[in-house]
């Protein structure tokens, strides 16, 4: 590790990022929490990350979070009383609260690289129909969506996002492993990678791996990139330089 990126994870350790994950549904979480690498950071002081069920803001004695949607229509809407109780008690000026759901923009790594330079993150997981719209409108800063599809609460979403961003903080990888040659930092999928033997049930690893010629290997590893995202990945291959050659 150079002296920069040792005072760099040094700093982080002191200032730990610090993120409020608000669900319905926090046993969803006890696997990645326990045996993620965000599970890891967590240990070591990296992420102050902490999981708090929304119930325990309700205020009635049954601990009711939802209610019928004014207007009529099927489902449930999550009511405004808990969800700004546990945001205004969860929030510091440095806050930023971000809503998990279906019609937010798309997560990419450039949001993820963005989030990852937050001093505290509030992530707000919905669920059924969704949730009382003065919410999104006075407590919400950004609204993030995994993919277009609906899962049915926004809560492996927040676990998403976090094990997204997390990547980009220094320190989190291990040894200062660079994020650069990875698939949509530069808008190419990754190229395919084998290990030993380098025969295994008759299907031989490509030759040129074996060459230990590194110039030809990078080529041949560039030329695959190119393939496979101009084939599974016609959006990303049109924003790439490649298509511009
Ligand atoms: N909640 C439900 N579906 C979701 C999605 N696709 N992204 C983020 N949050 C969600």
């Amino acid at each position: 590790m150079t002296g920069s990126a040792f005072s760099r994870t040094f700093f982080i350790l002191l200032n730990p990022m610090k993120i409020d994950i608000l669900t319905l549904f926090p046993a969803m979480l006890d696997g990645f929490l326990a045996e993620s690498m965000v599970g890891r950071a967590r240990e070591t002081g990296l992420l102050d990350l902490k999981v708090h069920n929304l119930r325990d803001w309700a205020r009635d004695k049954h601990k009711v979070t939802d209610d019928r949607p004014f207007g009529g229509g099927a489902g449930m809407v999550l009511k405004p009383e808990p969800l700004f109780d546990a945001i205004e008690a969860l929030r510091s000026p440095v806050s930023k609260t971000i809503f998990l759901t279906p019609d937010g923009e798309s997560l990419t790594q450039g949001i993820a690289e963005e989030t990852s330079g937050e001093e505290h993150l509030i992530l707000l997981s919905g669920h059924y129909e969704g949730i009382d719209q003065r919410v999104r409108d006075e407590l919400v800063d950004r609204e993030i969506s995994i993919g277009d599809y609906v899962l049915t609460n926004g809560t492996l979403a927040a676990a998403v996002l976090v094990d997204c961003f997390s990547r980009f903080i220094p320190g989190f990888l291990g040894e200062e492993k660079s994020l650069t040659h990875e698939s949509f930092t530069d808008n190419l999928l990754d190229f395919p990678q084998y290990t030993r033997p380098a025969n295994f049930r008759g299907l031989p690893v490509p030759e040129i791996l074996l060459s230990g010629n590194h110039k030809q290997i990078d080529k041949w590893r560039h030329e695959r990139r190119i393939e496979l995202t101009e084939c599974r990945r016609p959006d990303l291959f049109s924003k790439s330089n490649e298509s511009h050659r």
